[in-house]
């Protein structure tokens, strides 16, 4: 099968759909895979990378674009719609749910769009194609609050780890999930004191086989969020209810308790955040003060280490994207895995999810 893979248009996105190890594996198959000329650039691989390993770099995106199979990171935005072909499979992130005119031209035009984030398996690892960018999320939020915790980033000047003689700083990580999880991992590591609060008793159950006494796990509920946040050096937003809206844990009052200095990353931002004070952001201004705290709040934070991002993602697509070279849409009935990833196909919108966000778009 003819593979291309775009260079990404979104601001400060640099991350790439194909990384040249995976593009290895699928011309050591037999595919041929068209990579527009600089994709990788900002992941760190070069044209030659890609050369290397069997890609053809094209000079424009309406080159890699005309192909059977687009493999990308990100949604199309606008400047792309007329890239897109009947008959066409897209493999990428997509969001439909916040983004009715992309689901109507992709409706209009006749592709297979398939949706990382709908991707869905059974067992524990339930959305595989998500789980990558929530373990970078984690890990992230902590290195960002040491960062904004610095005094001269508008942070109290706490060292998270301490040093013998001085206690260590303090972690409330609010939702012991993924994000939670790896955030806790990357804060014991540093030495710093670290409490989880989660509603799932299961879910902390098992954060206690995991960390045993080096994390405090506590039940989450308002008298325990309140006490835990006061005292907190860096508060974590960790919290998803599944397909909603994040719960507002920790309201502006509670903010206006906190240490002054103190820093709130909510990585729950995605899905409304769950601390009042808080608004999205961007890597461009990633951080502001209200109530004497700095908050944190840029949706698409594993877009600051794409070098990572790109081959975690690829981690977790490749055995999908080998399959839809391989098969072709048989690969969907082939496994129903990356059949429930399919939104939209034939010019109907097939994803229950999404149909309930637009039901005027659902043919009969
Ligand atoms: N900002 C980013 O760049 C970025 C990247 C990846 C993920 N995210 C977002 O981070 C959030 C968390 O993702 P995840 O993969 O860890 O989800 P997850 O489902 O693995 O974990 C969420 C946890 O929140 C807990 N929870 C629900 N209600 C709670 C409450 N009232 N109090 C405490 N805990 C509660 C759940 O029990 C669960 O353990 C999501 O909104 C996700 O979209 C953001």
């Amino acid at each position: 099968m003819e593979i291309g893979v775009p260079k990404e248009s979104k601001d400060q996105e640099f991350r790439v759909g194909l990384s040249p190890s995976s593009v290895r594996v699928l011309t050591e198959s037999g595919h041929r895979v068209f990579v527009e000329t600089q994709a990788g650039n900002g992941a760190g691989f070069s044209d030659d990378d890609y050369r290397i390993v069997g890609a053809e770099i094209v000079p424009t995106q309406e080159v890699a674009w005309n192909r059977e199979l687009v493999v990308k990171v990100k949604e199309p935005l606008v400047s792309e719609y007329n890239l897109l072909q009947k008959g066409q499979i897209l493999f990428t992130y997509l969001h439909l749910a916040a983004d009715r005119k992309l689901t109507e031209h992709l409706i209009d035009c006749g592709v297979t769009a398939i949706a990382y984030e709908t991707v869905e398996q059974a067992g524990a690892n339930r959305l595989p194609l998500l789980t990558p960018m929530s373990i970078i999320a984690g890990r992230l939020s902590v290195q960002f609050g040491a960062r904004y915790l610095e005094r001269q980033q508008g942070g109290r000047g706490v060292l998270l780890g301490g040093v013998p003689g001085v206690k260590a700083g303090k972690v409330v990580i609010l939702g012991g999930g993924v994000v939670g999880t790896e955030a806790a991992r990357i804060a014991v590591g540093m030495g710093a004191h670290v409490q989880i609060l989660d509603v799932n008793v299961d879910r902390l159950s098992y954060l206690e086989t995991l960390f045993g006494s080096r994390v405090e796990l506590l039940y989450s509920n308002s008298a325990h969020i309140e006490a835990a946040v006061k005292e907190a050096d860096l508060l974590i937003g960790a919290v998803l209810v599944l397909g909603r809206r994040a719960p507002i844990l920790v309201p502006r009052e509670l903010v206006a308790k906190m240490h002054p200095g103190s820093v709130i990353v909510d990585v729950a931002v995605d899905q409304g955040g769950c601390v009042e004070t808080l608004h999205a952001t961007s890597h461009t201004n990633p951080v502001y003060i209200e109530s004497g705290v700095v908050h944190y709040g840029v949706p698409n934070m594993p877009g600051a280490v794409p070098w990572t991002a790109t081959q975690a993602l690829n981690n977790s697509t490749l055995p999908y994207v080998q399959q839809l070279a391989n098969s072709g849409l048989q690969a969907l009935e082939i496994n129903p895995s990356l059949g429930k990833g399919v939104n939209v196909q034939n010019h109907r919108l097939v994803h229950p999810a999404v149909q309930e966000v637009f039901p005027d778009l659902v043919s009969s």
